[in-house]
């Protein structure tokens, strides 16, 4: 299949890169970028896991085509991290122990981090709503839900 040029910015990083068409953003970030933070779980846009910023959104990138990216910023849980500290999203999951097998915790941390973009202080029905989309097998979600929630107040007092 002809390949198109592609150009985006991953994590601030500028790429020049030439793909199929039919490739998705997930499959270009992990095989491609070698950034492996996005899982594939279900491969079909219902479990999250795979779930990056684009222009601070959230998006699932396994149903993203890689060319719809052009000219955009994409995030990745590779990225959340400033100097080597972690995003206070990151640190909270730790605090709070809404990480188990670590599945879907990258999606999760990414609409997360969407959801405090666009609201800083989400109410808990919005974080549940939020996160509403994303399937965990481990944590029951309760953890991670109030993980978000500390994670909003934190910001919020810094602010
Ligand atoms: S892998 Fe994308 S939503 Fe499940
Ligand atoms: S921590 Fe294992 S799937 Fe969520």
């Amino acid at each position: 299949m002809k390949r198109l040029p592609l150009e985006l910015t991953v994590n601030g990083e500028p790429y020049s890169l030439s793909v199929e068409p039919n490739r998705t953003l997930l499959q270009v970030l992990r095989d491609d970028l070698d950034l492996t933070g996005a899982k594939e779980g279900c491969g079909e846009g219902v479990c999250g896991s795979c779930t990056v910023l684009k222009d601070g959104n959230p998006v699932r990138a396994c149903l993203t085509l890689a060319l719809e990216a052009a000219g955009c910023h994409i995030t990745t849980v590779e990225g959340l991290a400033e100097d080597g500290v972690l995003d206070p999203l990151q640190q909270s999951f730790i605090d709070h122990g809404a990480v188990q097998c670590g599945f879907c915790t990258s999606g999760m941390l990414m609409t997360a981090k969407g959801l405090l973009l666009r609201d800083p202080k989400p109410g808990k029905n919005e974080i549940l709503s939020a996160l509403s989309g994303h399937v965990c097998r481990c944590t029951g979600y309760a953890k991670i839900a109030e993980a978000v929630e500390a994670a909003a107040d934190t910001s919020a007092k810094e602010r």
